[in-house]
C-alpha cells in the first residue's frame, strides 16, 4: 500500500494568507496541518508516500516535510502543473502509484481516529475503493454520498443543492489500481476540474463496488479562516499539556494546560489555557486566553488576545480584546490611540496595521 497526499491545489478560500504560503503548512497548534497527515499516515503502517505538490509552494511543502519526517519514510515529491482537480492529481502521480492500491489524503484534512480503518477495509474487501464519511449537520459544501443498508455506496453528488444524505465525504480514500481506468473515463466538470467523486461515480457505473467507513471522531475540512480557528481550538483542547520551557516572573499567571517553549518569557501577564506559545515569544502585560496558539518570536505587549492563531514573527502592541483572528508571520498590528473594542482580523504575513 501507498499513499498519496495532495498538497497543490490554490488555496484561494484562504487569502491574503496563501499568496505566501502554501495552505497545508498553516500552523494548528504550532505545527503545519500537513505534519497531522504525514503522522496519521506513517501511524497505519504505511512508508511509500508520494507528495502532489504545486509548483507556487512545492519548495517550502518539500522543506517542511523533508525537515520533520525526512528519515522516517521515503517520500516523492510530484509537480502537478496546475490545480486541474483531484483526480488529475492522482493522474498526475499514476508513474509513482504504479498498479499498488493506495491510500489518498487531502492534505488541508485533519481527522480524529486514524486512516487504519480504511486502509484495512480495502485489503479486507472486494471493493475497489473504500471512501470515509462524516455525518454532518450541513452537507451542501462538500460531497455527499448515498448508502445501501450494508454501507456499500450507491451514489455520489457533488455539493448538492437538495443533499440525499447527511454523509459528507471526508478527504480520505483508499483505492485499488482500478480508480485509473475510471479516471481515463471521466471529463471535466463545469468547474474545469477532474472530480475524483465523478471517478468513484464512474466505478459504480463500471458495476464495481465502492464502500463506505463512518468518522465517529471530528473531522476538520481547513478551507477557509473560520476553519482554521476552530481546527486551533480542537487540536488545543484535544492535546495541550502543561509543559513551561520559558521564563515566566512572579507577577504573570499561568492556569491551565498552557504549553511555553524554550526562550519564551512571560512577563506580568494572565495566560489560561489551553494555550501553545512557540519558542523565543514575549509575552508582556497581556492576556492570553482559551483557545489561541501563538508561534515562534511573537511580542505582544500590552494585548489581550483569545481564540487566534498569531504566527511566527508577530508584534502586536496595545491592541485588544482580538478574538478569533488568524495574524500571518511578521505582521505587526498596533494602537496608537482611541478606545479599545473587540477586534477580528484575517491579516496576511508581512502586514503593518496602525490603528
Ligand atoms: P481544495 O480545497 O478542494 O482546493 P484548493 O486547495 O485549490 O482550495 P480553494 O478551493 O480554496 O481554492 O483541495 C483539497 C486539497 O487537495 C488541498 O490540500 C489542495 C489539494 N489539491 C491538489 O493537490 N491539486 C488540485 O488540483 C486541487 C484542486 C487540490
Amino acid at each position: 500500500m501507498k499513499a498519496l497526499i495532495l498538497a497543490g491545489g490554490k488555496g484561494t478560500r484562504l487569502r491574503p494568507l496563501t499568496y505566501t504560503m502554501a495552505k497545508q503548512l498553516i500552523p494548528v497548534a504550532n505545527r503545519p496541518i500537513l505534519h497531522y497527515v504525514v503522522r496519521e499516515i506513517l501511524e497505519a503502517g504505511i512508508e511509500e508516500i508520494g507528495v502532489i505538490i504545486s509548483p507556487e509552494t512545492g519548495e517550502s511543502v518539500m522543506a517542511a516535510i523533508g525537515g520533520a519526517f525526512g528519515s522516517r519514510a521515503g517520500f516523492t515529491f510530484i509537480l502537478q502543473d496546475r490545480p486541474a482537480g483531484l483526480a488529475h492529481a492522482v493522474k498526475t502521480a499514476r508513474p509513482f502509484l504504479c498498479d499498488d492500491p493506495f491510500l489518498m489524503f487531502l492534505g488541508d484534512n485533519l481527522i480524529q481516529c486514524g486512516v487504519g480503518e480504511v486502509v484495512e477495509a480495502l485489503a479486507a474487501s472486494s471493493a475497489e475503493a473504500v471512501i470515509l464519511l462524516k455525518e454532518v449537520p450541513d452537507p451542501r459544501a462538500f460531497g455527499v454520498a448515498v448508502l445501501d443498508g450494508q454501507g456499500q455506496v450507491m451514489r455520489l453528488m457533488e455539493k448538492p443543492k437538495e443533499p440525499p444524505s447527511s454523509l459528507a465525504l471526508v478527504g480520505v480514500y483508499a483505492f485499488s489500481p482500478v480508480i485509473h481506468d475510471a479516471i481515463d473515463r471521466i471529463t471535466p466538470s463545469w468547474r474545469g476540474e477532474l472530480e475524483i467523486t465523478d471517478a468513484i461515480q464512474e466505478l459504480l457505473r463500471m458495476g464495481l463496488r465502492v464502500e463506505a467507513r463512518i468518522l465517529e471522531g471530528w473531522w476538520l475540512d481547513t478551507g477557509k479562516k473560520d476553519d482554521i480557528i476552530e481546527a486551533n481550538r480542537v487540536v488545543l483542547d484535544e492535546f495541550t499539556e502543561r509543559r513551561i520551557e520559558g521564563d515566566t516572573d512572579a507577577e504573570s499567571t499561568i492556569a491551565g494546560r498552557v504549553t511555553v517553549g524554550q526562550g519564551s518569557r512571560i512577563i506580568r501577564s494572565t495566560v489560561r489555557g489551553p494555550v501553545v506559545i512557540g519558542e523565543n515569544s514575549v509575552i508582556e502585560d497581556s492576556f492570553v486566553g482559551p483557545f489561541t496558539a501563538i508561534g515562534n518570536d511573537v511580542v505582544l505587549r500590552e494585548v489581550s488576545i483569545e481564540h487566534s492563531v498569531v504566527l511566527d514573527g508577530c508584534v502586536l502592541e496595545r491592541v485588544g480584546p482580538v478574538e478569533d483572528s488568524l495574524i500571518g508571520s511578521k505582521a505587526r498590528v498596533r494602537r496608537t490611540g482611541g478606545t479599545r473594542r473587540t477586534l477580528r482580523f484575517f491579516i496576511g504575513d508581512d502586514c503593518e496595521i496602525t490603528i
